[in-house]
This record gives structure tokens, sequence and C-alpha cells, in this order.
């Protein structure tokens, strides 16, 4: 067992976590590394065949317990129904991963409005939802573990994404902020904070053209971001290039920097 496989199994095993974003990409990554942990899963995303299908596999593959829980996000009643169907039959959500989320790539007076909107809700409003009904679960047992996957979209304005951005910042500040306000019970909260990674976002969100190399595996991304979540990390950021770029970042002119973004981010012409 490597280093890495020992740390997660030792923080994990048994626990149930529950993942959102469970159907694809890093929310499918995660899953499979909290499996591989050892730890049980409640699985939820909207495609119900896809999350019985990986359910099923993940189960037989680890020998652990699963439920799936389709939800839509975006409907503002989805986390109570989550929250009733695990605490609410007595099923103790120990490690909540808010990842489900979407990007929206275009200019911002032309996109589709209720597209956008519904893209705050399940980016921000369900992670603030979400996260308020089961942390104080967490605080009464003492322990826990909440990820809230962000972006490094996180570290400065990406016009044409405009929004998308916004909302990560949020996601990445309520997790570092919740991560102050919670280490007294034992919960330890991380931001996840990845770059370019091969999923289904870009080609939900339009970006390929921008992001068509040199992208970061999902599997990588989760397990890095695992790593971090159990070793107490408010924010990780899962590549090195990704840290430099932050970091370099910081030195320089906000509006230089959103300047660079604009010339980058620009659709073409035509
Ligand atoms: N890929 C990247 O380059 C990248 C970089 C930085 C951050 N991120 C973040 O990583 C997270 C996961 O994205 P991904 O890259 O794995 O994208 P993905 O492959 O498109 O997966 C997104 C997941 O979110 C779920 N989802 C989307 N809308 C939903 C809704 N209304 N209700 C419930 N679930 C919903 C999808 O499931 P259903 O469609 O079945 O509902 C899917 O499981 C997002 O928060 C994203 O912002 C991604």
């Amino acid at each position: 067992m490597t280093q890495s496989s020992k740390l997660l199994r030792d923080a994990l095993h048994g626990k149930w976590a529950l993942v959102t974003g469970a159907s694809a990409g890093i929310g499918l990554a995660l899953a499979e590394q909290l499996a591989t942990g050892g730890a049980n899963l409640v699985l939820t995303a909207r495609r119900q065949d896809r999350l019985e299908a990986i359910a099923l596999r993940l189960q037989g593959q680890y020998g652990i317990e699963t439920k799936i829980v389709p939800a839509d996000l975006a409907d503002t009643a989805a986390p109570e129904q989550l929250f009733a169907a695990t605490e609410g039959t007595g099923l103790a959500v120990e490690v909540l991963i808010n990842n489900a989320g979407f990007g929206y790539y275009g200019r911002f007076a032309e996109g589709d409005a209720e597209r956008q909107r519904r893209m705050v809700e399940v980016n921000c409003g369900a992670v603030v939802h979400l996260t308020r009904l089961f942390l104080p679960r967490m605080m009464e047992r003492r322990r826990g573990h909440v990820m809230i996957v962000a972006s490094t979209a996180s570290y400065q304005p990406v016009p044409y994404m405009s929004t998308y951005a916004a909302t990560k910042v949020f996601d990445r500040f309520l997790a570092e902020g919740l991560a102050q306000e919670v280490a007294e019970y034992g919960i330890k909260v991380s931001a996840l904070c990845p770059g370019p990674t091969e999923s289904e976002f870009h080609e939900i969100a339009g970006t390929r053209s921008q992001f068509g190399k040199g992208r970061q595996s999902a599997e990588q991304v989760a397990r890095r971001g695992l790593e971090g979540l159990v070793r107490g990390e408010h924010w990780v950021i899962p590549y090195g290039a990704g840290k430099g770029i932050v970091l370099m970042e910081r030195f320089l002119p906000r509006r230089f920097v959103s300047g660079m973004a604009a010339r980058v981010f620009r659709p073409k012409a035509g």
C-alpha cells in the first residue's frame, strides 16, 4: 500500500461520504478514490442511470456500501431532500464533497441569463445550503471533512467566464473561512482548486479551444484533493504550474492580470 493510500484509508475507512456531481469527471474520480480508501458512498447528480452503474461497480470492486440519491441542485429543495435521505434516515455523513458545478463561456451580456442564474445556484447556493445542513451534525460529533471544489479561476477575474470565476472565488472563500471557524471542532474544510482537467466540463461550458492541451487527469486531481483534505490543507492546487501562476499573480497588478486573461479568453470573431 502506498503512503497516499494509507493516509486516505486511515482517515476515511468505514465512513459515509456524500459526493455531489458523482456521475462524471472530478466527482466520479473523487468517489472512486474515496472507495479505494474504504469509504461508503452516497452519490448524487441528475443522471440516475449513470449513478446506478457507478454505485454497482464501486460496491463490487471495493466492497463498500453505496446509496444513490438523484437530484438537480439548481432546485432549491434538493439539499433538504439529500439531508432527509441521509441524516434523516440515521445515515451519518462524515465527509461532504461539494463538487457538482458547471461553467459558461461567452460574452456576459449576450449569454443565457437563466443558465447563468442556475450556475450560481448549483455552484454557490447549493454548496452553502448543503454545508449549512450537514456541518452542525459534524460539529456535534466533533469530527468531519468538507471539501468544496473551487478552481484556479478563483484566483483572478476571468473575462468571458466572469460569472463562473465569481462563483469559484465564492466557493474558495467559503471553504477557507469555514476551515478556520470549525477547526476547533476537529473538522477539516478544504477548497480543491483544479486547473484545466479532463472531464465533461469544457464541452458543457464551451471552452474546448482555450484548454485543448495539457489537461490534468481527474484521477490526479481527486487524489491530491483528498490528500490535502485529510491533511488539513485549507486549499489545494493540484498541479505545480498552477501553484506557480497563482504565486506570480500575487505580485502583479490585478488589472494587468485580468487584461491578460481577457486576451486569452476573448471569443474569436465568426
Ligand atoms: N474540468 C475542469 O477543468 C475544472 C477546473 C476547475 C474546477 N472545476 C470544477 O470541478 C467540478 C466538477 O466539474 P467536472 O470538471 O468534473 O465537470 P463534469 O465532468 O461536467 O461533471 C460535473 C458534475 O456535476 C453534476 N452537475 C452539473 N449540474 C448539476 C445540477 N444541476 N444538479 C446536480 N448535479 C449537477 C454533473 O452531473 P449530472 O449532469 O448527471 O447532473 C456531473 O456529475 C465543478 O465544480 C467545476 O467547476 C473543473
